[in-house]
């Protein structure tokens, strides 16, 4: 069973091809490199000692989807390929709405003239906007708040209208909460350069000292601490989500929408915390003003993707604590 995933050296795709492999899938990858490393395919072969068909070019175009889908029996596709930064999509929606909705676009029609219609696709929470109340469920109202999100329910709008055109399409959207963490060898993981947006990066380079203090950005929200409340997943949990919506589409077609979280919302502080303790670092940190456009708490009501998919989350914060910070020791060879 072949399955293409674009974007698939990239964070979350690099964990979910390792356990794709590891279920003894065949995997084909094409991804641009704007925001990897081509040596990402030789630490997935290094991790699964299974061999993996590489494609370096961007998803926007069409002439390459071509030649894979003529060099490879493709049965499905996972659709990681995206720019994800928030901020700079607020700075420069022009590229965010190219690459996202023309990849995007270009994909399914190639899928399309291939008759290839089995397709998970990478949503966001970001999806749900500000939500009147907690936990979030799938069928809460939608709306958006920056370039990025908007590109991912205008992506989710593509996808029910090509169901509703061609009930032939078996279509998994998939809502991550906010992924951490890294593969247990230290050999994948999270590593932007320059200054981080997320919190786990940032921490991690406040613990290798790379940046002086973490600003946490409000402790007067209303929540348990005061500061923002998310709900963490570990990516090699996020990854075997994956399997099961893979599984799920090879077997129904349909479209549905799953939220891959843990049901659980860790504040700020806490997970700053945690991180401390588990990797018996310190995290020097200022509170600083809220950051625009953040909300107060967002955790997943996971009831529907146990149901549906069978996916539960497994790992806990101390783990993600502690796999982010091997994988960096490890990329900086500390102790
Ligand atoms: P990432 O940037 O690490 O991976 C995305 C990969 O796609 C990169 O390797 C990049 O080089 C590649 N890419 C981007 N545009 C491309 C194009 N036009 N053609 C070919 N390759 C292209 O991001 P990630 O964290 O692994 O996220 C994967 C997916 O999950 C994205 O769709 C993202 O929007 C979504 N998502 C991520 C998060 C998160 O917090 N990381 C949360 C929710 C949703
Ligand atoms: C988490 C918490 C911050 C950085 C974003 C996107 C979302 C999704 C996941 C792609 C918040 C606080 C952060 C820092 C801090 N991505 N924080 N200091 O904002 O929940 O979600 O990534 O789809 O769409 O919006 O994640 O990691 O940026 O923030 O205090 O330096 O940490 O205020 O409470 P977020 P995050």
């Amino acid at each position: 069973m072949k399955i293409l995933v674009t974007g698939g050296i990239g964070y979350i795709g690099s964990h979910t091809v390792c356990e794709l492999l590891d279920n003894d899938y065949e995997v084909v990858i094409v991804d641009n490199l704007c925001n990897s490393k081509k040596d990402v395919v030789n630490k997935i072969e290094e991790i699964t000692k299974k061999q993996v068909k590489f494609y370096e070019g961007d998803v926007c175009d069409k002439k390459i989807l071509e030649k894979i889908f003529k060099e490879n029996k493709i049965e499905a596709v996972i659709h990681f390929a995206s720019l994800k930064a928030v901020g700079e999509s607020v700075e420069k929606p022009l590229l965010y709405y190219r690459n996202n909705l023309d990849a995007t676009m270009s994909l399914l029609e190639v899928m399309n003239k291939y008759n290839c219609k089995k397709i998970v696709f990478s949503s966001s929470a970001t999806v749900y906007g500000k939500p009147k109340t907690l936990p979030i469920k799938e069928d809460f109202v939608l709306m958006t708040t920056n370039p990025y999100g908007t590109t991912k329910l205008v992506i989710e709008n593509i996808l029910k209208d090509l169901y509703i055109s061609d009930n032939e399409w078996s279509i998994a959207v998939l809502r991550y909460f906010n992924p951490i963490g890294a593969h247990k060898s230290g050999l994948i993981g999270e590593n932007p350069n320059g200054i981080p947006n997320n919190l786990m990066p940032y921490i991690i380079k406040v613990a290798t000292k790379e940046l002086p203090y973490l600003n946490i950005f409000g402790d007067d929200y209303d929540t348990k601490d005061g500061t923002g409340v998310r709900d963490y997943i570990h990516v090699v949990d996020l990854a075997k989500g994956h399997l099961c919506a893979i599984k799920k589409i090879l077997e129904e077609k349909g479209i549905d929408y799953y939220n891959l979280g843990t049901g659980h919302g860790y504040s700020v502080l806490e997970l700053v915390k945690t991180f401390e303790k588990v990797n018996n670092v310190k995290i020097n940190y200022k509170i600083v003003n809220r950051r625009p456009g953040d909300i107060d708490a967002c955790y997943a009501d996971c009831t529907y993707a146990f149901l549906k998919l069978g996916f539960k989350a497994s790992k806990g914060i101390e783990d993600m604590c502690i796999d982010s910070y091997n994988f960096i020791k490890k990329q900086n060879n500390l102790k």
